[in-house]
């Protein structure tokens, strides 16, 4: 087969954890007679410097003609401590979702055998994990209108909109992943303070009417915020808005042991990209020290959400379990056992993950 590509790798450690998948997948296309073509395009702060704006008009093209996208990370220090700064390289990461329209942000929570001493959590706790959080991602206050700031600046308006439209959409993606794993559906929402929430509830319960063999139920997402901590093996298939999901995921996130092992996949109708969840760590980049895992474990949900390709998904996953099984680790995953020569750089552990291939 052929697949058409776009990378785009961004800013921080983006572009070093993006090489080593696209490594990968070259490797995958060799062993599998596929030609997988890719084509680089700017975004984030780098895209700033470069052309003024966080998402060029050559970006978005290059992404409508590509039949996935890669992400790597985006985000620079000297806007975080900015709060004047009107163009921002996050920006560029939210108009292309809205652009896309990528609705669908699907987060596996990935627990590696032979990995759960990294956990913060006791062995007990994290034993039988195994979920996915299903985050809706175009829509609530990330984009609502107004967000302004009036009164000479003293007051601050963001605004949470939702349609029925925009939750049945997401709850269908949530409830057909959960038919195909433990058919529970836990849907996190704030229905006893907001309105979004109130018709969000409603909403999943007559989605839920279509699929009678999914159990749902509702958490308060404060609630989920605690039970993900206390007991993450309740939870098969989270669904949820935007913002609770950024945040639910960042802090799901921790149950694996690090956040430079967790993959996504961000999709809709017509695109999908596929982006680690960790962000740019500026201070690591050019450093060799990122974990570029993440980044190929999204190249295995690209194998296999976008292009069908089962079995070459398979094959790059095994590989990755047999670098972890072999104690190999990258500095955010070693522990005071790890003997120093099984501590690899980001380039030598794309490399074992291809020679296992
Ligand atoms: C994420 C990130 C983004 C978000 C930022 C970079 C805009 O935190 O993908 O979770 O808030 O959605
Ligand atoms: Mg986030």
């Amino acid at each position: 087969m052929k697949k058409k590509i776009a990378l785009l790798a961004g800013d921080g450690v983006g572009p070093e954890v993006t090489w080593e998948a696209v490594k990968v997948l070259k490797k995958v296309g060799e062993k599998f007679n596929h030609q997988f073509i890719f084509q680089e395009g700017l975004i984030g702060s780098i895209a700033i410097d470069k052309t003024g704006g966080p998402l060029p008009s050559e970006t978005l093209k290059l992404c409508k003609s590509s039949d996935a996208v890669l992400f790597g990370a985006i985000g620079d220090p000297k806007y975080d401590n900015n709060p004047e700064a009107k163009i921002r390289p996050e920006q560029g990461l939210l108009k292309l979702r809205k652009s896309l329209e990528l609705f669908a942000n699907i987060r596996p929570i990935i627990l590696f055998k032979n990995l759960s001493e990294i956990s913060p959590l006791k062995k007990e706790r994290v034993e039988g994990v195994d979920m996915v959080v299903v985050r809706e991602l175009t829509g609530g206050i990330y984009f609502g209108q107004p967000r302004l700031r009036k009164n000479k600046g003293n007051i601050a308006v963001d605004t949470s909109i939702y349609s029925k439209e925009e939750v049945i959409n997401i709850a269908n993606v949530a409830f057909n992943l959960a038919q195909k794993r433990q058919k529970r559906v836990t849907s996190v929402d704030k229905a006893n303070v907001l309105e979004t929430s109130r018709l969000w509830r409603e909403t999943v319960e007559k989605v839920a009417r279509s699929f009678p063999s999914v159990i749902l139920n509702h958490m308060f997402v404060d609630n989920a915020a605690m039970q993900i901590i206390k007991n993450p093996a309740q939870f098969d298939v989270i669904l949820t808005e935007n913002m609770f999901g950024d945040i639910l995921t960042d802090e799901a996130s921790v149950i694996s042991g690090s956040i430079g092992l967790l993959p996504s996949a961000s999709i809709g109708k017509k695109y999908s990209l596929f982006e680690p969840i960790h962000g740019a760590y500026n201070k690591a980049a050019g450093k060799n020290t990122a974990n570029p895992l993440a980044t190929i474990l999204s190249i295995v949900m690209m194998l296999r959400i976008s292009f069908r390709m089962g079995d070459e998904a398979k094959i790059v996953e095994k590989a990755i379990e047999k670098f972890i099984k072999s104690g190999y680790r990258t500095p955010d995953i070693k522990d005071k056992n790890t003997p120093e020569n099984k501590i690899l750089g980001t380039k030598e552990t794309g490399d074992k993950i291809v020679s296992y291939i």
